[in-house]
């Protein structure tokens, strides 16, 4: 399989932890030059390192996504570092919300908007013209198992992640044929900070859905998104891929309506 990234240069958002972590690890493994964007310079300077000891090259560069202004900075510092940026894998999540019939104010929306979608398509943007002048790109945006049929507990989180579905989709046939590929990897319920303070009721209830009784690691998480970034999967185009063990639609949250 074509796994080679050689020559290419990616940006990874949210790479001081967790998922984006372990893909920008991976895809520095497999030769790609990384920038490694994360909101405070401390988390994604230790991904720096840790690339770098292993015979790497990548760059820090902090910034908050959903701010356009530092998108554009991130992107010209990224690009004068390590050149045009061929692959951007839109990775910065949060997992904040409240139920909709609590009226939370806008705090959470604008949050989960401004993160998710609009941190995606700002990086996009900025990305865009690099990828449109050399006729060479790849996107590919994090979702969620949330896009399978909703969850229920965060309205914020379940529409924001839908949301990078429809523009996945849109860019896709927009794109295609500026040789851009846009793709999406939905994880599963993985090992991260992100779930680490689940209670054991609720673990319960996600993995008696799952067939393969367990959370991703990580790691499997990155395989997935550097499938979507490497030569193995050119004529991939638009396809959003699920890697959540088959997990099943939580429809046993029901009962945490009820309290
Ligand atoms: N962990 C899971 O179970 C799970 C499941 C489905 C999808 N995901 C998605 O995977 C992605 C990574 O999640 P994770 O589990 O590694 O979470 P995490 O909380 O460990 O890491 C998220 C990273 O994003 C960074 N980030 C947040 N807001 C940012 C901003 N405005 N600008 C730049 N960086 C920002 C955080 O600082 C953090 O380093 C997210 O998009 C998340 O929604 C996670």
């Amino acid at each position: 399989m074509r796994t080679d990234l050689s020559g290419r240069t990616a940006l990874v958002t949210g790479a001081g932890r967790g998922n984006g972590r372990e893909i920008a690890q991976m895809l520095a493994e497999n030769g790609a030059s990384v920038v490694v964007n994360d909101l405070d310079e401390g988390p994604a300077e230790e991904t720096v390192d840790e690339i770098m000891s292993a015979g790497g090259d990548a760059v820090a560069v902090s910034a908050d996504i959903s701010d356009e202004a530092a998108v554009q900075a991130m992107v010209e510092t990224g690009t004068d570092a390590l050149g045009t940026i061929d692959l951007l894998v839109n990775n910065a999540g949060i997992g904040r919300g409240d139920r909709f019939k609590n009226k939370p104010d806008d705090t959470f929306w604008n949050l989960q908007l401004g993160v998710h979608l609009w941190g995606s398509i700002y990086c996009t943007k900025h990305v865009l013209d690099g990828m449109l002048d050399q006729g060479y790109g790849k996107v590919v945006n994090v979702t969620s198992i949330h896009t399978k049929n909703g969850v229920g507990m965060s309205p914020q989180y379940d529409v924001t992640k839908y949301s990078l579905v429809g523009l996945t989709k849109t860019l896709a046939l927009e794109l295609g044929r500026d040789g851009i590929r846009v793709n999406a990897v939905a994880p599963g319920w993985t090992e991260t900070r992100m779930t680490a303070d689940f209670d054991a009721e609720t673990r319960e209830q996600i993995l008696n859905l799952n067939p393969l009784d367990r959370f991703a690691s990580s790691e499997e998480i990155a395989e997935a998104v550097h499938f979507l970034c490497a030569p193995a999967s050119d004529y991939v185009n638009g396809h959003e891929l699920r890697v959540d063990g088959g997990q099943q639609p939580i429809d046993s949250w029901k009962h945490r309506y009820d309290d």
